[in-house]
């Protein structure tokens, strides 16, 4: 761990915000949750979670709620049984809502697909047969690397109705990094698709995959979305079709019961360590609080409202308010391929308008963007069915959240900010719509069930209006089950700070406010947070000093004024080379570099070529040192510096900088 310097100062202005929010006494009347809910939970927190779970169908009841006897290892439900997909799907056509829309989905270049419930039913039976068919088994591992097509959707679901684990990886990171993560997960089956839109371009994504599994043993097939009609290599031994492996097969498939703590995915996410951590979600205690956080925090009312969440499905976002969440609650959603620029920059209204969407989950990073594109663009469209707005990702700054709330939620639509991590599986800490006087910028209250404390280095928990670190003090039924494969690095990563008090540590800064809300103030860690995606400094490092000209690196998140922090990188260039490889060509070399070992979001926003990196008598990188100067601040404190000449060295030659 680096320093606790990563609260950047403008964050800090955050503390001076003082305005509150109450919600309209109609949306108060119709809300779902109340403040009763706190006093359940607080009287019986097992009972609570027990009557959660009763949201879904379980063909086996539980004899035991929490066994956390082999702490940091939590069962929930121990004895319980159900299958995820049939939760998320069966059960509503079941119960007689087979043609309600699940999923109105609208492609970039402007083509819609509506599919129902029954539809998706038979869509995931049918994925489940061909899967199957592949070999594919309880506790096998499937690799999901796909855009945003309802085909991910039924993949994810085929997978779960099998028993198999899906880790999705992000169709922007690069083949490197695919690669890296099928082989730690030892994936069977590879599901991807020809190309991609992106910004009204056909982009290939097939030759990824190609590339990735040229070192993968484990992979035995690869089975391909046709979405662009890209030309693609075929491997006629590995390659298939998605239409020819799963048209043909039967439209019914019989769900099996697993138990609750059956494995449901991997999903890999950056820790402070170059390589990416496999974060290990099962299934019971994920689903319960996936279902129990998306009726209470979104308001959902399945029969009438129309939810977007704008998430990829390649972060957790997407498994659980995308996936998960909406369709164990039996919702009608928008899903949308594209970005949110194509083809102009009012196409996310647009589609609020077509649909009537009433409920929106969005990240800061988009909404910043939205405002520097212009409160007119919104203006031109009817936003009237929007009743509740969210945000997650990042710190929401107070100017985002107004101007949220003012040019797309009306004046009138409550903004719930939701706190939580690929590792809580599910929201942790938000407002609840309908009862809580929201504040901008505050995510204020851990959800009733949910326990999160604001400690000082000792764990002991701070005074009102003091700064510390954010920690999980109880067990929840979505928290991460381990480390693929790494059970040491779980305990290290997550348990060992306060080891002694056995509360899990996000990695986040914290403040509470005078009335005890809770104010996020960012990761304390060397992790990034860049448009709302978890970077670490030294998988970024990693990938600079694996380039032939580059002999060290340093890398810091700048704040940014859109992505929330950027990439910033110092390099020290190898002996040989010559000036011209820190010219603007060498650099763009660099960055290139860094997209294709980890993806275009990994691409630094600026190097600086610098002839010394300033370092402790230890050796550990002052990385606050180098924020000052990315951040264009009067350099700090350098007297823990091995040679404390260093920084005007920097400074002096940055010069050469791009
Ligand atoms: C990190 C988790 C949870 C889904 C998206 C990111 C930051 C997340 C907020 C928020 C302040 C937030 C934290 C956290 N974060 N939501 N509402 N306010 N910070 O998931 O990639 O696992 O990243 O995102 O720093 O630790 P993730």
């Amino acid at each position: 761990m680096s320093e606790p310097d990563g609260q950047s100062t403008t964050l800090d202005n955050l503390l001076s915000e003082s305005r509150t929010f109450p919600p309209s006494e109609a949306f108060a009347a119709q809300a779902n949750a109340t403040s009763e809910l706190y006093d359940e939970a607080n009287a019986d927190r097992e009972a609570f979670w027990a009557a959660q779970a009763r949201r879904l169908h379980w063909d086996t009841e539980w004899d035991q709620v929490l066994d956390w006897s082999n702490a940091p290892f939590a069962k929930w439900f121990v004895g319980g049984k159900l299958n995820v997909a049939y939760n998320c799907v069966d059960r509503h056509v079941e119960a007689g809502h087979g043609d309600r829309v699940a999923i109105h989905w609208e492609g970039e270049p402007g083509d819609s697909r509506t599919i129902t419930y029954a539809e998706l039913q038979r869509e995931v039976s049918r994925t489940a047969n061909a899967l199957a068919s592949l070999g594919v088994g309880s506790g096998d591992r499937v690799a999901i690397y796909l855009p945003m097509l309802p085909e991910a959707v039924y993949a994810m679901l085929a997978c779960a109705r099998l028993g198999a684990l899906h880790s999705v990886v992000f169709g922007g990171f690069s083949s490197e990094a695919l690669r890296t993560r099928i082989n730690d997960a030892a994936a069977k089956v590879v599901i991807t698709c020809d190309g991609q839109y992106r910004r009204g371009k056909a982009m290939p994504l097939k030759a990824n995959v190609d590339e990735a599994v040229a070192g993968t043993p484990s992979v035995e097939h690869v089975l391909v979305v046709k979405r662009t009609g890209t030309e693609t290599d075929w491997n006629p031994a590995r390659d298939q079709w998605w239409d020819d492996v799963v048209e043909g097969q039967p439209d019914t498939h019989t769900p099996e019961a697993f138990d609750a703590e059956h494995p449901l995915f991997i999903l890999y996410t950056s820790g402070t360590t170059g390589r990416p951590k496999g974060i290990l979600h099962t299934s019971g205690g994920y689903l319960t609080q996936a279902a129990y956080t998306h009726h209470t925090v979104f308001d959902l009312k399945p029969e009438s409202d129309v939810y977007w969440c704008t998430a990829d499905i390649g972060w957790v976002t997407g498994h659980t308010y995308i996936v998960y969440g909406p369709l164990a609650n039996g919702a009608t959603q928008v899903i949308y391929e594209g970005t949110p620029n194509a083809p102009h920059e009012g196409r996310h209204w647009e589609i609020v308008q077509k649909y009537g969407v009433t409920l929106y989950y969005t990240a800061p990073t988009t909404i910043r963007t939205f405002m520097k594109w212009g409160a007119d663009i919104p203006a031109r469209y009817d936003l009237s069915s929007l009743r509740l707005l969210g945000s997650v990702g990042e710190p929401i700054n107070p100017e985002a959240w107004i101007w949220y709330r003012e040019h797309i939620g009306g004046n009138r639509a409550p903004i719930v900010d939701t706190w939580w991590q690929t590792e809580t599986g599910a929201i942790m800490i938000s407002p609840l719509p309908g009862h809580t006087h929201t504040k901008p910028g505050s995510a204020q209250r851990p959800l009733p069930g949910i326990s999160a404390k604001v400690v000082d280095e000792t764990g002991t928990p701070v005074a009102h209006g003091s700064g510390g670190l954010l920690v999980l003090d109880q067990p929840w039924p979505s928290m991460l089950r381990g480390i693929w494969g790494d059970d040491e690095r779980y305990r290290e990563t997550y348990w060992s700070k306060f080891a002694d008090k056995g509360f899990y540590f996000a990695g986040d800064g914290a403040k509470y406010d005078n009335d005890g809300d809770i104010w996020l103030l960012g990761r304390v860690d060397d992790v990034m947070n860049v448009s709302g995606h978890r970077i670490s400094t030294t998988e970024v490092e990693s990938a600079l000093v694996s380039h032939p000209t580059v002999a060290e690196a340093a890398v810091v998140g700048a704040s940014d004024p859109t992505t929330g922090q950027a990439i910033v990188a110092f390099v020290i260039l190898r002996g040989t080379a010559d000036d011209a490889a820190s010219g603007e060509a060498a650099i763009k070399a660099l960055r290139d570099h860094v997209a294709h070992e980890i993806g275009p979001i990994a691409k630094p926003r600026q190097i600086m070529v610098v002839p010394e990196l300033p370092k402790t008598r230890s050796g550990k990188i002052m990385r606050r040192l180098l924020r000052d100067v990315a951040e264009n601040r009067e350099i700090g404190d350098v007297s823990t510096l091995a040679d404390s000449s260093v920084m005007n060295l920097i400074s002096a030659g940055l010069g050469k900088s791009s």
